[in-house]
């Protein structure tokens, strides 16, 4: 018995990915290393811990039983890894949050100082559009979510963060009518839209749709860097957050249009499952966010709530 936590822990990847490759990009290691170390655990058994047939990777009924086994020891190890920490003082643990898009902009303000805080705590943070962050929010995957239009179907608790303004955003050098008709602009220049499942995507075609208008769907990107990038270099235009827009606006390499009806406006907001139990660490985040976020807002946030 000479197996390491190291092997254990990748083991338990390859059993849930199924892949030597996903296993690999989940642990951040190269695909020789995760097979060298399957292998090397696998010579520790008579009995084969995984199969592959017609080159799909399986669990064999003896790896489940292993799984579950490595599963339970990894969770004792960080149990005393734990403890250890908190006979210190200190946290230890991971903190996992899905977070939309645009939640980029704002997310990282609120990590910065509690990380300083607390060096024992890692973050795994997904950065995704709403149809996937509420996924991973139903699954029971993450600890907290970000997100501006929360799910109706799920009972949840929140602490609201920022409001989010959504605006139609222009190049800089878009020669703005005299007279803004929405029907007319949105006739003349592409609108460049989000990928499907995507929040803001959905309030953009809302919008569009109450102003009676036809787009040219031509431009579709699956990301709110690639829009912006998208319009910086006068490919379009495109209803967006401004929060991520302070450096280019500044620059004049964009600009807001003023049209009737927008900004749309909703709220950034820390959301979880109701009910859910809380590990020490995300209890703690939770508390630094009670605790910080006012002074934090005006501290990185004043440009734009201002705007
Ligand atoms: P998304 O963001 O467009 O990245 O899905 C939606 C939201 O702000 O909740």
């Amino acid at each position: 018995m000479n197996y390491t936590l190291h092997q254990l822990r990748i083991f338990l990847t390859v059993a849930e990915t199924l892949s030597i490759t996903k296993a690999a990009e989940a642990l951040h290691l190269t695909q020789p290393a995760v097979s060298i170390q399957l292998k090397k655990l696998q010579d520790q058994f008579d009995i084969p811990l995984t199969e592959v047939v017609g080159k799909k990777l399986f669990v064999t009924d003896f790896g489940k039983e292993i799984e579950k086994a490595a599963a339970s020891i990894i969770e004792q190890a960080l149990d005393i890894q734990n403890k250890t920490l908190a006979y210190k003082g200190q946290l230890f643990g991971k903190l996992k949050i899905s977070i939309v898009s645009t939640g980029k902009y704002l997310m990282p303000y609120f990590l910065n100082g509690f990380f300083k805080e607390h060096p024992g705590i890692t973050l795994e943070m997904d950065v995704t559009n709403k149809l996937q962050v509420i996924q991973s929010l139903e699954k029971n995957e993450v600890d907290f979510s970000l997100v501006s239009i929360p799910p109706t179907h799920l009972q949840l608790e929140y602490i609201s963060l920022i409001t989010n303004k959504l605006h139609l955003i222009a190049h800089g050098d878009f020669q703005l009518p005299k007279v803004i008709n929405p029907t007319k602009l949105f006739d003349r220049a592409p609108m460049i839209y989000r990928e499907y499942g995507s929040g803001t995507r959905l309030t953009m075609e809302r919008f569009i749709q109450n102003q009676k208008v036809e787009t040219n769907k031509k431009l579709e990107l699956s990301s709110n860097e690639a829009v912006k990038q998208a319009v910086v270099a006068g490919l379009g235009l495109s209803i967006m957050s401004l929060i991520g827009l302070k450096n280019e606006l500044q620059l004049g390499q964009l600009k807001v249009v003023p049209v009737k009806g927008l900004p749309i406006e909703t709220m950034w907001s820390l959301i979880w499952l109701k009910g859910k139990k809380h590990s020490p660490t995300a209890a703690s985040f939770l508390q630094y966010i009670r605790d910080n976020k006012d002074e934090l807002l005006k501290e990185h946030f004043s440009w734009y709530m201002n705007y």
